[in-house]
């Protein structure tokens, strides 16, 4: 059925209405449309635009088509122009004619960004819930690694001692700042537009208040034109479904290298990993790989919106027909990311033997003993060169930079070279970074919490 052509002569091009269509992807909606087509029904009813056994007839006749969708995996099987005229043609097979009047007053420029909003309310849902168990996830194995010293990283070069729960804070909060984002944007997502018509609002009396509380909208749509041209709400979710991506793409990165051979921190679970068609011995990361990879593609999800939107005259425009696809594509992507980032961190593997003896490099403890010298009175500046100096000479000598150090500041500060075991310590370095949001376990404990503790604000 075509929902259009009173005014025409001829059908459309083959190959058109195969360009045209938009009902191989936008069949997805087809729960949303469903439900936005019931309220509408039941708006018309209370504003007397159709009587109330109408009503019940398309409201029966509605739930007839959810049943028969359930049933039957074929019924989505239609040669038609979208999921609005597959719902009203199967709706047409039920209840006759009277399916016309379901659209009675109805564009499909608000019909179709209804059913977005509807499904993109939902999408951040479960986004959120995606989120909430990897962040717990990584707040566990923090927990249990707090105090599992290893080196942390500036410029892919070992710094200074952390823990690895402080490594796993590090990832958990940016996740909880997604959420947060993702909650935030759900408030301008939750707007209604139905009542919108085509452009100008719609004509008939119907109570658009009742109709957005009907479908479980939070508000209604300030300004017609703008509620069928908006897609905002749409860039502003996959902004969020990027930024998660960028994230788990970091996380990934980490443990790509954590979990090689030439690391050891961690071992990947096994059933996250692939073997290679040449090499027996290899268990490969494929897994954090993807999601490092698939980020490229929610990216390009979110410029394929911008760039799409950017040129868009007041109104609806067929090209926002492309819309749907990047949206689907990046809340696909990154809800499956989250849940794959999730099996790897919940089956990581630490090797706190290894951490250590990672962060037990004594140059580690470099910016540490430079410190402890100021503290007792060297100027910073002259403390961090002398300890430059020691570490050459540690090099260049091939004794170790605790050795020298004793050495050389038995005189310069006595104070300092009798502390030289707690400072050359790794757990006692990682101890001492006590502030709120250092790397000291009781600090890292107290920040997991609070990263959990946002997950129920
Ligand atoms: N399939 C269309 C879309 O996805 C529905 C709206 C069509 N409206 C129209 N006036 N042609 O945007």
């Amino acid at each position: 059925m075509k929902l259009w052509g009173g005014n025409y002569d001829a059908a459309p091009d083959a190959v058109f209405w195969e360009f045209n269509r938009s009902f191989p992807f936008d069949r997805r909606l087809v729960r949303e449309e469903i439900a936005a087509s019931g309220a509408w029904v039941r708006a018309l009813g209370r504003c007397g635009a159709i009587p109330a056994a109408d009503v019940a007839t398309l409201e029966r006749g509605l739930a007839e088509v959810v049943a028969k969708l359930r049933a039957d995996p074929n019924y989505l099987e239609l040669d038609v122009e979208d999921v609005h005229s597959f719902v009203e043609e199967r709706l047409s097979e039920v209840v006759g004619e009277l399916a016309g009047q379901a659209h009675l007053g109805r564009s499909r420029n608000e019909q179709t960004v209804t059913a977005l909003r509807l499904f993109a309310k939902g999408a951040i849902d479960a986004l959120a819930r995606g989120l909430a168990t990897l962040v717990t996830t990584l707040v566990q194995q923090g927990q249990s690694g707090a105090d599992a010293v290893m080196p942390g990283y500036t410029h892919t070069r070992a710094a200074e001692p952390i823990s690895f729960g402080f490594w796993a804070a590090a990832h958990a909060w940016g996740l909880v700042r997604d959420r947060e984002r993702l909650r935030d944007a759900r408030v301008r997502v939750d707007v209604l537009p139905l009542g919108s018509g085509a452009l100008a609002g719609a004509s008939l009396p119907l109570d658009r208040e009742a109709m957005a509380k009907d479908l479980g909208f939070a508000a209604v749509s300030p300004a017609a034109l703008d509620a069928v041209m908006d897609r905002d709400f749409a860039v502003e979710l996959v902004s969020c479904c990027a930024q998660v991506q960028t994230h788990l793409a970091r996380l990934a990165e980490d443990l790509i290298h954590f979990a090689s051979p030439e690391y050891g921190f961690v071992t990947l679970p096994e059933a996250f990993t692939t073997g290679s068609s040449l090499m027996p011995q290899k268990k490969n990361p494929d897994a954090l790989e993807l999601v490092r990879g698939k980020t490229a593609r929610v990216d390009a999800d979110l410029l394929r919106l911008l760039v799409l939107l950017k040129g868009l005259p007041a109104g609806y425009q067929k090209d926002l027909q492309e819309d749907k696809e990047a949206v689907f594509d990046a809340v696909d992507t990154a809800t499956g990311s989250l849940a794959v980032m999730t099996g790897v961190v919940a089956g990581l593997g630490l090797h706190r033997d290894v951490m250590r003896a990672a962060a037990g490099q004594q140059e580690l403890m470099a910016a540490g003993l430079a410190v402890a010298l100021a503290r007792e009175g060297m100027p910073f500046r002259k403390a961090h060169q002398l300890v430059g100096t020691l570490v050459a000479e540690a090099q260049q000598s091939g004794r170790s930079l605790k050795q020298v150090a004793s050495e050389r500041l038995a005189t310069l500060s006595p104070g300092v070279a009798a502390r030289l075991d707690v400072l050359f310590d790794p757990l006692q370095a990682v101890k001492a970074k006590s502030l709120v949001g250092g790397a000291a376990p009781d600090a890292v404990r107290v920040s997991l919490e609070a990263a959990l503790a946002r997950l129920h604000p």
